[in-house]
């Protein structure tokens, strides 16, 4: 049913823009998309392109506890900019109690293990609450940033959450996301300009030299592929 459904998506989205592709997808499914945002750089042009747009798209965000303040001034400042409503989802109190508890404040640097079930409990739990009813889960992801997303597709089947994922900048580069930002003056968070590329959590996250794999600071103490679980297909 999905795969059908998938197919006639990407015919109809076939060379629109993101703002009225955005549109097509919030009209299609009224009341049942979602976008989550990171406020990284290309969730600001999907939520620009929102506010443009005036779709009914539900935003949300996923507070871990653990982002970089610059990250909470880039939320602060894009709900007063497009006065917006953006939903944040916390971790389980109890869960992340005793996770602290029993490994420490900072256990993610100790085992790839230990780094999951953070991630599991600050991020992917409260995601599936976010995602409840949600029919289109739109995100900022772009091929370009590692291996494992050049595989991915505009549209597609999540088996996870069983749900159809839409990566409206999946073939954007990362100079058209600067040029979006620059000539519409979205609000992004100052951490692009000194090297970050891909922000997440503030432990979690560091800059990268020129070269450098886009995803490489991020858990840049660990060998394994660097996804938190959020995206792995
Ligand atoms: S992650 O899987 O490594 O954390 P990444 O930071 O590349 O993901 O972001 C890719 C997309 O995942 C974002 O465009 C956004 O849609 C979603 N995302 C990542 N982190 C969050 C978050 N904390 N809150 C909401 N959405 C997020
Ligand atoms: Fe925990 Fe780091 Fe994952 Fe954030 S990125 S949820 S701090 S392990």
């Amino acid at each position: 049913m999905y795969s059908e459904l998938i197919e006639q998506l990407q015919k109809e989205a076939e060379g629109l823009d993101l703002a009225t592709s955005l549109t097509l997808i919030a009209t299609r499914f009224p009341g049942k998309v979602s976008f989550s945002t990171s406020f990284g750089i290309e969730d600001q042009v999907i939520t620009d392109a929102i506010f443009r747009s005036k779709a009914a798209i539900d935003i949300f965000t996923l507070d871990t506890g653990r982002l970089f303040n610059e990250t909470y001034e880039v939320y602060s400042r894009t709900v007063a900019r497009y006065k917006l409503s953006i939903t944040p989802y916390y971790p389980n109190q109890d869960e992340i109690q005793q996770f602290v508890l029993n490994k420490g404040i900072n256990a993610f640097y100790e085992s790839v293990e230990n780094r999951k079930e953070c991630c599991r409990i600050r991020k992917i739990e409260p995601l599936k609450k976010a995602l409840a009813g949600t029919e289109v889960w739109i995100t900022g992801v772009r091929a370009e940033q590692s291996e494992n997303r050049k595989g991915f597709h505009l549209f597609e089947y999540d088996h996870g959450f069983n749900l159809i994922k839409f990566n409206p900048l999946l073939n954007w580069t990362e100079k058209e996301v600067f040029e979006y930002v620059k000539k519409n003056a979205v609000p992004y968070n100052p951490l692009h300009d000194k090297g970050f590329v891909s922000i997440g959590c503030q432990p979690c996250t560091r800059a990268i030299e020129p070269g450098e794999d886009p995803r490489a600071g991020r858990w840049w103490w660990e060998d394994s592929k660097k996804e938190c679980g959020l995206h792995t297909q």
